[in-house]
């Protein structure tokens, strides 16, 4: 049985009945209450949940048409079915003119039945939409609410027949300083605001030729002439024939980034300038420096040397005084070898006079010399000379590495290997000893040695890598270009008269 929430509008009981009989017949089970006037049905639409009326048309105290208003007035939507024996066609027009769903004539019950289901199943039908439209106003409302709240800006563009905005957010007066509205009058007023530089961006969205899976940035000049740059991310909206016909986006103004990202270029072309400067002031100072340790003080102290044994030879002195005497010309001897080795360290001269390999063997014996740790150049054929910058930061590279050894490592052997592979040339420090986390570096004042080793590499075109952990040892990975490796092409004009010793 289906279940039938019905009020029945009758002063007749047994009419009453005959209603209740024919819906039992098609199989309803009602639970009716039967009312005969507006109070009662008032009343019983406010305290109850209903499916249907149906009324009777001429009641001795009501009728049809007050009943439907009584409805009408109520908060409910219930389908209304006139059952009378007396209702002219018009009568009928006009009560479905006023609402009523459809009418039978007592006589003919028989089409009750029927009637009530295609009524009730109206009706569903109606609520099920009603339903539907508040749903989607109210998603639209929400749509409005926070499109029209957002700073960014939000829009759909309709492309055909012609181009138009069908919304537009109130940010878009931050944008550009034109209304919403301006935009729905005057659609062309954003292809007119566009900078001319990026129109072309612009038409090639709007047509469709340009994807829409990477943002689009755009500069836009504002009323007041600024320029906003702004970052589109759009969709397209096709229609069954593959055709778009619609864009619907999000823009952000990303003007403040763009600006600080620029800033941020500038400062960092600004501090790879300086460190190249500093980097090639310090080269120029110690080559300077060991030029005079080693043509002034070096020459200065080996007068002295043969100055003080050439009156060692002269005069007649007690033994005490030339024991005295040699000693001091000892204490010159060592002192020209320490200017000596200094001046080198400073500025190893076969660095400039033979080339990096030479230079670096002559480290690498030295190093062996001071620290007992056996040390192998792989040289693999390497043999071509470079630039003086090139030479210069390959070797300081060795030697700080070299010293990272002494330091840290507690290695047993070190490899320094050159390798060259296609257009690359590969410079590898690599040791066995203890390692190191490079991730947990710090970067501070007291270590600076691989950060310097990195800056020198940068500014030369290259990569500079480290691969170490604990226990495993070290390996620093340099990697050159070899187009730029060669004389002027990396350090600008460079003389090499005024550069080698
Ligand atoms: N070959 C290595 N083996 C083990 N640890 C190393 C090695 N090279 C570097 N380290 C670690 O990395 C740190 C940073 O090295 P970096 O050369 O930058 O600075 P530093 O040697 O401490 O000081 P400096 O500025 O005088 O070079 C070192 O303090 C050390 O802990
Ligand atoms: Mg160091």
């Amino acid at each position: 049985m289906k279940q039938l929430r019905l009020i029945i509008v009758e002063d007749s009981e047994d009419d009453t009945i005959l209603l209740l009989h024919q819906l039992q017949k098609a199989g309803y089970d009602s639970d009716h209450v039967r009312v005969e006037t507006a109070e009662e049905l008032r009343s019983v639409l406010e305290n109850g949940s209903w499916d249907l009326i149906i009324s009777d048309h001429a009641l001795p105290c009501f009728s049809a048409p007050e009943a439907l208003s009584v409805l009408n007035n109520s908060s409910k939507d219930l389908p209304f079915i006139i059952v009378s024996s007396v209702i002219g066609e018009e009568v009928a027009v006009a009560a479905m003119k006023a609402g009523a769903h459809d009418y039978i004539m007592k006589n003919n019950l028989a089409r009750l039945a029927p009637i009530v289901e295609r009524t009730l199943y109206d009706a569903g039908v109606r609520a099920e939409r009603k339903k539907v439209r508040e749903a989607l106003q109210e998603s639209e409302d929400r749509f409005r609410r926070l499109a029209e709240n957002a700073q960014d800006l939000i829009y759909r563009i309709r492309l055909i027949p012609e181009m138009c905005y069908e919304f537009i957010s109130p940010s878009v007066k931050e944008f550009t300083g034109y209304n919403p509205d301006d935009y729905y009058q005057n659609p062309r007023i954003a292809f007119n605001s566009v900078h001319p530089d990026d129109r072309h961006i612009f038409e090639a969205s709007m047509l469709g030729k340009r994807s829409f899976d990477s943002p689009l940035i755009l500069r836009w000049y504002h009323k007041n002439g600024s320029t906003v740059w702004a970052e589109h991310r759009n969709v397209g909206i096709y229609n069954d024939q593959g055709k778009l016909i619609a864009i619907e986006g999000i823009s952000r103004d990303i003007t403040d980034r763009i600006l600080s990202e620029k800033k941020l270029k500038t400062s960092h072309a600004q501090i790879e300038a300086l460190s190249n400067r500093i980097l090639n002031a310090m080269e120029d100072e110690r080559a300077r420096l060991a030029r005079e340790l080693h043509d002034e003080l070096g020459q200065a102290l080996t007068a002295v040397k043969l100055d003080l044994q050439l009156l060692g030879d002269k005069l007649e002195i007690s033994n005490d005084r030339r024991d005295r005497l040699q000693q001091t010309i000892d204490l010159v001897d060592y002192t020209i070898n320490m200017v000596r080795r200094q001046s080198v360290s400073l500025r190893p001269p076969a660095l400039d006079d033979m080339g990096l390999l030479p230079a670096i063997r002559e480290m690498v014996r030295g190093f062996m010399k001071r620290t007992g740790i056996n040390t192998v150049i792989e040289e693999n054929g390497f043999s071509r000379r470079m630039s003086r910058h090139v030479e210069t930061a390959l070797y300081r590279c060795v030697q700080e590495s070299l010293t990272n050894v002494t330091r840290h490592a507690e290695a047993q052997k070190v490899v320094v290997e050159f390798k060259q592979e296609k257009n690359s040339l590969w410079l590898n420090i690599i040791d066995d000893g203890i390692g190191f986390e490079p991730e947990r570096q710090k970067i501070s004042a007291d270590s600076i040695g691989l950060t310097g080793m990195h800056e020198r590499i940068k500014l030369l075109g290259g990569e500079f890598e480290i691969d170490s952990s604990p226990g495993e040892g070290t390996r620093i990975m340099i990697r050159l270009p070899c187009q730029g490796l060669s004389y002027k092409e990396t350090g600008g004009a460079e003389d090499e008269s005024t550069t080698r010793r």
